[in-house]
Order: C-alpha cells, then structure tokens, then sequence
C-alpha cells in the first residue's frame, strides 16, 4: 500500500514523547479510503473512452447505436474491488442535481458532445463546459450538478458520452440545496452505486 511521503520523527517531539510503531517505522498512512489518486481515475477513463471509441464495448452499447432521447443511461464497463468505471450517455434537461460522492473519488473523460458542469466552490456555482476530449477529477468533497450541455441534437445517433471512474465504488450520495445565504444545505443521502445518480 502506498504511504504519504510524510514522515514523523522521535527527534522533533519532546523527551519522553513517543509515537506509535507503525507511524515511526512505515511512515504516516494514506487517510484516503483507496490508493488509487485522481490521476490514476483520469487515466482510467481515459482508456475506457479508448475502448469505446475502438468498438470493444459495442456489445453492451444500445442495439443499432440509437442512444436513449429522453433519460440519461449508463453501462458498466468494468467493476472490481477498487474502481467502478461507466460509460453515460446524457439527454437534455435531465441533470444530475447538485451531489457529491460520499467517499469515493472521482473522475471522468467526454467522448462526445459537451456537458455542463456546476460546482460549489465554497460561496457559489461555477459553471464551465466540458467537451470532447475534456477530463475532470472530482476529489473527496467535490459538490457539482451535471447536465448535457444545451446545443441541437442531430437525434439518437448524436450522443453526449462520457466515461467514469470511482474508488472506492461508488455506494453513496449525498444532494444539496443553495440556501438564500450562500451556504450549501444538504437534503439528503442515498446508497447508491449509479453513476451520477439513477440511470435508466
Ligand atoms: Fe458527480
């Protein structure tokens, strides 16, 4: 298991202080419930949005390549202990609303189309488009609310696609609401393990 590069010393503590074993002699533990770091999660999806793109999931992509119009879907591309990786295809007008991921990082990859994404920075929502080609990482307590950005749509042989990562798997969220004062509310928490909230 990988340890942060801190490490503590007896000498710098006062006479007679000790320190636990394990933390003189291995180094401070990663707090983060996974070893994979978001960089690991982009390349993930990096080479999952490859996949796609090369045909080697086109056996668990919608029969004909007509993607569902009116309601976001997903499929699993692969799942073990540490990583969940998905493919989402994104409708118009159906956002996520503003969550988080609970303990799970995050990360994600556009293959097609755009999305809009709307994050809490701490006083308010700020919004920025991600394209095709476009990645994001979402550390532990990142808060955002993600749409298909507004734009025609050719039909269903014209969707929005994106790949994306969680470790530990994703099995909760929690939602949020902006109160009148600038603060974050949060509305509930559900246990969940679909992406970004429930998929058809
Ligand atoms: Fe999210």
């Amino acid at each position: 298991m990988r340890t942060s590069a801190v490490t503590l010393s007896s000498q710098h503590l006062p006479r007679n202080s000790r320190l636990p074993a394990e933390i003189t002699e291995r180094g401070v533990a990663s707090a983060l419930p996974t070893r994979l770091r978001p960089a690991d999660l982009l390349r993930l999806t990096d080479e999952g949005a490859e996949d796609v793109l090369a045909g080697r999931y086109d056996h668990l992509l919608p029969e004909g390549g007509l993607w569902p119009t009116e309601e976001r879907w997903a499929t699993r591309l692969l799942a073990d202990d540490e990583v969940d990786i998905w493919l989402i295809s994104w409708v118009p007008d159906r956002s996520t609303e503003l969550h988080d991921h609970a303990g799970s990082l995050g990360a994600l990859t556009v293959l097609s189309g755009a999305l809009s994404e709307f994050r809490w920075n701490g006083k308010e929502l700020r919004g920025r488009t991600l394209s095709a080609g476009d990645q994001a990482a979402f550390p532990l307590g990142w808060v955002h609310d993600v749409v298909r950005a507004p734009g025609p749509i050719a039909g269903p042989a014209d969707p929005t696609l994106s790949v994306h990562a969680y470790s530990p798997p994703l099995s909760a969220m929690s939602y949020y609401e902006v109160t009148g004062h600038g603060t974050l509310r949060r509305s509930r928490t559900v246990l969940t393990d679909q992406p970004e909230g429930p998929v058809k």
